[in-house]
């Protein structure tokens, strides 16, 4: 196990080089498994979460072979067993990836119910089993898997589907299963993240057609199969978000660098308010932070509106803020569970239900604090860079999840923060 220690109250300068999307490689990898021949990836982020899904992939037997720390090749042309274990599925909750292109591939699917981030709440996938059976397949869950098979053959068929709720997973799940379907399926009522259109064009390179993505309407027309090819994961949205909430909570000025800068509009537009100033140059943004921070109020939305994987990051910015701030989580049924530790720091937050109201403070002091999941880790690093004096942050496997070289990324601009071991028996003890 590990801890950040973080020594905070310095302005952050430099450049940061953005990764590739944590949450379009946690969807590309397992659309591999559709391809029968030899996917090239490119620009793919050297976390935890697609770690294990190449693990994942070679014990169903694919090849994996990695080419350069960012560039892997992955073969699925021989791989025939459709069983994900408990054991590998629960640790990533993109594991339920796989149902959609294992079912979409063979007709067939029997992986274990997902685990990853709890934010407090549930996190049904109930979308996703209804796309399913619209294809044709039958879904049961028993024994903490979900066992989906075709019903007709061993391919399923194209369907009209209506989301009863936009959601991220269930639009590239049935996106997944509706590639090599019989026929054409339309569905609406999709997301429109930049990592939908990612997964989408990622399959349309290996021979799908897929129409739409990024609109409110995906039109796929089933193929027979998919072909090998080479694909490059578009830059991460909310890394390039987090470090220019990170400048935005400890001043200075830092150069966003190999990003699409379309893509953070919503976050720009926030920062903007808040008193940053932010200049898009080509690929890069320059963010800067030197006056005081201006109290705003954030609802978080499905893209194009304001990321609720952006929360916990901005909610860090606005603790220093003058005046009072109001953040609404409306993608989720709770996603606050973090504000205990920032008021640990001496933030001012009270939460009634999706509600955070924020009186920002002049500063925030230095404390032990622990991440319990991805972005609420991300943005305990910010409040420790913000604070006077040191932190120590545990729970640090949550931020490997999904930022790749953090503390490296956050010492070249100028961050004092470390990765200390501690004894496994200190864990329970260190974070109290
Ligand atoms: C994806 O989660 C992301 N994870 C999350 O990012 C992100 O917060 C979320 O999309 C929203 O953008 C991955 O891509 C691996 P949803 P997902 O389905 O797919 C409800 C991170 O930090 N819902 O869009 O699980 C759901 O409960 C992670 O990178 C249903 O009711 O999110 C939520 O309230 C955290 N039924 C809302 O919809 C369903 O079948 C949006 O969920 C599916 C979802």
């Amino acid at each position: 196990m590990k801890k950040y220690v973080v020594e905070g109250g310095n302005p952050l300068f430099g450049e940061v080089h953005i990764s590739g999307a944590k949450n379009a490689a946690v969807a590309i990898i397992p659309a591999a498994l559709m391809v029968n021949g030899v996917c090239r990836i490119e620009n793919i982020p050297r976390i935890s979460d697609v770690s294990l899904l190449l693990s994942i992939l070679q014990d169903l037997g694919a090849g994996v072979r990695s080419i350069n720390s960012n560039t892997v090749e992955i073969d699925c042309t021989h791989v025939r067993n459709a069983k994900v274990p408990y054991d590998s599925a629960r640790r990533c909750r993109a594991s339920y990836y796989l149902i959609g292109s294992l079912l979409g591939r063979f007709g067939m699917a029997d992986v274990a119910l997902p685990g990853g981030c709890d934010f407090g709440g549930t996190r049904p996938i109930d979308q996703h089993l209804k796309g399913f059976k619209a294809l044709g397949a039958a879904v049961e869950v028993q024994s903490g898997f979900i066992n989906a098979y075709a019903i007709q053959g061993s391919r399923l068929t194209g369907a009209n589907i209506f989301l009863d709720k936009v959601s991220v997973g269930a639009t590239i799940n049935i996106m997944l299963a509706a590639a090599l379907a019989d026929g054409l399926t339309v569905v609406e009522n999709v997301a429109k993240e930049p990592h939908i259109v990612d997964v989408a064009n990622f399959l349309n390179s290996m021979g799908a057609d897929i129409k739409g993505a990024g609109t409110d309407v995906i039109k796929i027309r089933g193929v027979k199969e998919l072909h090998g090819g080479t694909y490059s994961i578009i830059p991460d949205q909310i890394e390039a978000g987090t470090y220019m909430a990170a400048v935005a909570a400890c001043g200075g000025q830092i150069k966003v660098c190999n990003i699409i800068p379309k893509h953070m509009d919503c976050i720009t537009a926030k920062l903007l308010e808040m008193g940053v100033e932010v200049e898009e140059i080509d690929d890069s943004l320059l963010v800067r932070r030197i006056g005081p921070l201006i109290k705003t109020n954030i609802k978080t939305m499905p893209y194009p509106g304001f990321p609720t994987d952006m929360q916990p990051q901005v909610a860090a910015v606005l603790c220093l803020a003058q005046g009072t701030s109001i953040i609404t989580e409306s993608v989720f049924s709770s996603r606050f569970r973090y504000t205990d530790e920032f008021k640990r720091m001496g933030a001012q937050i009270q939460v009634d239900g999706n509600l955070a109201i924020i009186e920002g403070v002049h500063h925030l002091t230095g404390a032990q604090i622990q991440a319990c999941d991805l972005r609420a880790g991300a943005a305990m690093i910010i409040a420790a860079l913000a604070a006077r004096g040191t932190s120590e942050i545990t729970g640090v496997q949550y931020i490997e999840r999904g930022y790749e070289d953090v503390i490296e990324k956050f010492r070249k601009l100028g961050g004092t923060i470390s990765a200390v071991e501690i004894p496994e028996e200190n864990e329970a003890l260190s974070v109290g």
